[in-house]
């Protein structure tokens, strides 16, 4: 196989971008089809080994990865959901038509299990509240439920009989889910107004820190950033009254869908793919500069609650909804995407792939009792190190990888190696992904700004572009060590490495 030529480089870490955010290596779980119940919530009478319901393999595997912050309860189901159906007896609880992505909703798994879940990863709640269909008096109630100190309110007195005196405590808000689509059909006037009044009556006690999260853009869909900030600023009516401090969060989505089907692809669509993915960051910057002009002192977090691939189901079960399986295509995607949002840790906090277990691009795929990590996995493990590091910039000069095809959209040349790098304390963690699956990259790595950076571990994670792992074959595809002993550092085709440095004084 070839050499791609030479790759430099260079780091400045003496420099800064910002603190990342561990926040942007967040997940998602929603009803949808076998994401709760199979992937997490197996129940108590359940073979499989659990805690009180929740399965204990997938939680196992998802501490290896620090899973730093989880949104519920959707997607499109949030603006459907019931909070009151969620709590309570489970043999009592109702059961539900899921609209959106059809079976039925036992809510077995509700606020006190969800609550459940985060405190066994140690990860923030993030809860996505339904405006849609909902009230702004339900929401209060939800937020009492899970939030107000009081233990003597009627809320909190069931909050109490339901097992849990004390408040949950939760930070991150979410006001609705795609506004402009199955959370309403909303424009972003009238979403810019619900927003308001949801916001305003989000006043129990103790809320006042929440982050409200406004649910932004479809992913370049920069007409309706500017017209919900138009309209909450009050720039569009001319009114004095801004309304603006209630945003604490705005969040976009953006799917960036597939090419072939999740494991047929051919070398054209492998790059069709990461071009897509890639897209992400001139949708991120254009959103932040649009956001800028409203909020120049960046109050105002740029969010992306939901990202990923997205590709031909692979069953019409309701139970197996938006399963698919991952390769190291789509651990690529991750990888990409990751290392965009720690070099633009100035500009995200958050980011939640979709989705955690069973549905899309997830972590995890189970089947009963079986249970596998996806090479998507392996990346957020790998990148682990990155999350509270502080972003520093970095150059790359490599060569570009341009391709004929027929498109639809304008060709963009692709870089063959891109990455990201990071400084927690006395470590360096660079992360670097050369896409090009037929060729090596031979890379010069010239760190800047310390006195000394000794390369003490490099993970890789690589293989044929279709890898994926399955039930019967677990690790066909999982990171393995290189020597840090050679000065030349080749990177193998269509790989993901890190690199961790011990570093000398800045
Ligand atoms: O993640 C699956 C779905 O994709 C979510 O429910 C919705 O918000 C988005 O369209």
């Amino acid at each position: 196989m070839d050499n791609d030529g030479a790759t430099k480089i260079i780091i400045h870490a003496d420099e800064r971008i910002a603190p990342i955010n561990p926040n942007i290596y967040g997940h998602f779980i929603e009803h949808l089809g076998g994401c709760i119940y199979d992937g997490i919530w197996v129940g108590p009478d359940s073979n499989i080994p659990n805690a009180n319901g929740i399965r204990l393999d997938v939680v196992d595997a998802l501490k290896k990865i620090k899973v730093p912050v989880i949104r519920w309860p959707g997607g499109c189901f949030a603006d459907t959901y019931r909070w009151q159906d969620g709590i309570g007896p489970r043999d009592k609880r109702p059961v539900r038509l899921n609209i959106w992505w059809g079976g039925e909703e036992p809510n077995a798994f509700g606020s006190h299990e969800f609550f459940q879940l985060c405190d066994m990863l140690n990860a923030e709640a993030y809860i996505c509240c339904n405006v849609g269909s909902g009230t702004p008096a339900q929401m209060m109630d939800w937020v009492e439920y899970l939030n107000s100190e009081s233990t003597t309110t009627t809320i909190t007195k069931l909050r109490a009989k339901n097992g849990h005196p004390e408040a949950f405590g939760f930070r991150l808000l979410g006001v609705g889910n795609e506004s402009w689509g199955c959370g309403g059909n909303m424009t972003p006037q009238q979403y810019a107004n619900e927003f308001s009044k949801f916001a305003t009556f989000i006043s129990a006690p103790n809320s006042q820190y929440m982050i409200k999260i406004a649910s932004g853009a479809n992913g370049d869909d920069y007409d309706w950033t500017r017209r919900f900030l138009d309209t909450i600023s009050g720039r569009a009516c001319g009114c004095k009254q801004s309304r603006l401090p209630l945003v604490r969060g705005y969040a976009f989505h953006y799917y960036c869908g597939t090419a072939g089907t999740s494991t047929k692809f051919t070398e054209l669509q492998w790059y069709e793919l990461l071009e897509k993915a890639l897209y992400i960051e001139e949708i991120l910057l254009r959103h932040r500069t649009i956001m800028d002009e409203f909020d120049p002192q960046r109050h105002i977090e740029l969010i992306c609650d939901e990202w990923g691939t997205w590709h031909p189901a692979e069953s019409l079960d309701a139970r197996k909804r938006c399963m698919q399986q991952s390769t190291l295509r789509d651990a690529v995607v991750a990888a990409l995407t990751l290392d965009i949002f720690n070099r633009h840790a100035d500009k995200i906090t958050m980011a939640n792939i979709a989705q955690m277990v069973n549905v899309l691009q997830s972590m995890i795929l189970t089947d009963g009792s079986k249970m596998v990590v996806t090479p998507t996995y392996h990346v957020y493990e790998m990148y682990a190190p990155h999350q509270a590091g502080t972003a520093v910039p970095l150059r790359i000069t490599t060569s570009k990888i341009t391709r004929d095809a027929d498109r639809t959209r304008p060709h963009k040349i692709l870089d063959s190696v891109m990455g990201s790098c990071s400084i927690k304390g006395d470590q360096l963690t660079l992360s670097i992904v050369n896409i090009n699956p037929k060729k090596y990259a031979d890379v010069d790595v010239d760190i800047r700004g310390v006195s000394t950076a000794g390369l003490k571990q490099w993970r890789v994670l690589t293989g044929d572009i279709h890898a994926h792992n399955t039930f019967e074959a677990p690790d066909t595809i999982k990171p393995t060590e290189k020597p840090t002993t050679d000065k030349k550092l080749l990177l193998d085709p269509s790989s993901v490495n890190v690199f961790t440095y011990d570093l000398g004084s800045t």
